[in-house]
């Protein structure tokens, strides 16, 4: 295909895949490290080359993340891949340090409710956190990027006012963060939220790199990421087969779906270096490992050139 589609696209478009991290964070089923480590590998082969793989929080909030060094160590430092995780904390900081990633993703949410649930602090305190973890990151030479929950409503509050997500977006640029992903942790942007929130943010910040990080909930997570595309964001995070969700905010459910994203992509014009068909047989063997049927619908269909035999179904005779 020669040019992309929508205009305003890019060429090129920067899939992270979060599953790992916000995709096993909601699930009952804690996955050995072996597994982990093999999903991690096989996405790697698949072309992934962004991977937001686990978080260094308390293993007491989420127990099935608490083998993060041990993952990183088992998996080392992929050539060509930007390994990143979450981490909340100046412990999470020096953890995560340790154990050697490329990138820190600091976090925190646009709405106090949610801060408290996610964080059990206000968002004031937790600025302060995010200080601490830029200065390790700095002193480390080690670039801390930062993800806004609830970036487009929350769950206990409602509406979250534009302004507070751009006043939190200004305090992390003055602390050094110069990628920011906003987060719909619960499926509550729509088109034109993405909108206003994209370009406010552009026209107060307009050095900070934007990441769009969006869920299915209500069914129009790619809808989302389309007006981000006719906007020119680059970079999308999704979870293979469509896991996800936030264990400390009400109603959450998967993030947007790798597969269904790439593609969507790719019909666009839009590259991304990632095999669909391996990472739908990734995806598929997800749902095996879970024991359950995943979200995700290309993983199902396959892709759309993807012929059936003629005698694959019954000819209608009247
Ligand atoms: N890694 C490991 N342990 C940590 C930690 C970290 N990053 N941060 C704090 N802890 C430990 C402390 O050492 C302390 O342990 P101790 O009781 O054995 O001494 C204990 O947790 C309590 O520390 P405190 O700072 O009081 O934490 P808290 O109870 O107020 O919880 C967080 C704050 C940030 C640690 C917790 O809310 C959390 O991990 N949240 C992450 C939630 C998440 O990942 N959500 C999904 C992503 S959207
Ligand atoms: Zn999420």
């Amino acid at each position: 295909m020669s040019a992309s589609f929508p205009p305003g696209a890019p060429r090129r478009a920067v899939v992270v895949e979060v599953g790992l991290r916000d995709g096993l964070q909601a699930e009952q089923l804690i996955l050995p490290t072996a597994t982990k480590l093999d999903l991690a590998r096989r996405l790697i082969a698949a072309g992934v080359r962004h991977l937001e793989l686990t978080s260094f929080v308390s293993p007491r909030a989420v127990p099935q993340l608490a083998d993060a060094e041990e993952l990183l160590a088992r998996l080392g430092r992929p050539e060509g891949v930007e390994i990143t995780a979450l981490v909340p904390n100046a412990k999470g900081a020096e953890r995560a340090l340790r154990a050697g990633v490329d990138g820190m993703v600091v976090f925190l949410s646009a709405s106090e409710s949610h801060n408290r649930k996610n964080l059990n602090r206000p968002i004031a305190r937790s600025l302060e956190d995010v200080a601490e973890v830029a200065r390790l990151g700095a002193a480390a030479g080690v670039p801390v990027h930062a993800a806004l929950s609830v970036a487009f409503g929350c769950p206990f509050e409602g509406e979250v006012p534009v302004a507070a997500v751009v006043a939190i977006a200004q305090r992390l640029a003055e602390l050094g963060i110069r990628r920011l992903s906003l987060g719909d942790t619960t499926g509550m942007a729509t088109p034109p939220l993405v909108r206003e929130r994209v370009r406010a943010l552009r026209e107060a910040l307009p050095e900070l790199e934007l990441a769009l990080h969006f869920h299915n909930t209500r069914g129009i997570g790619l809808v989302n990421a389309w007006v981000g595309l006719e906007l020119g964001i680059e970079r999308f995070e999704s979870s293979i087969g469509g896991l996800g969700g936030c264990p400390f905010a009400a109603g959450a459910t998967g993030n947007v779906c790798t597969e269904d994203l790439v593609y969507l992509l790719h019909e666009s014009g839009i590259d991304t270096g990632i095999d669909l068909e391996a990472l739908i047989s990734v995806a598929r063997d997800v749902e095996r490992l879970l024991g359950r049927p995943l979200p995700g619908q290309v993983m199902k269909a396959g892709p759309r050139l993807k012929l059936h035999p003629l005698d694959a179904v019954a000819t209608a005779r009247g």
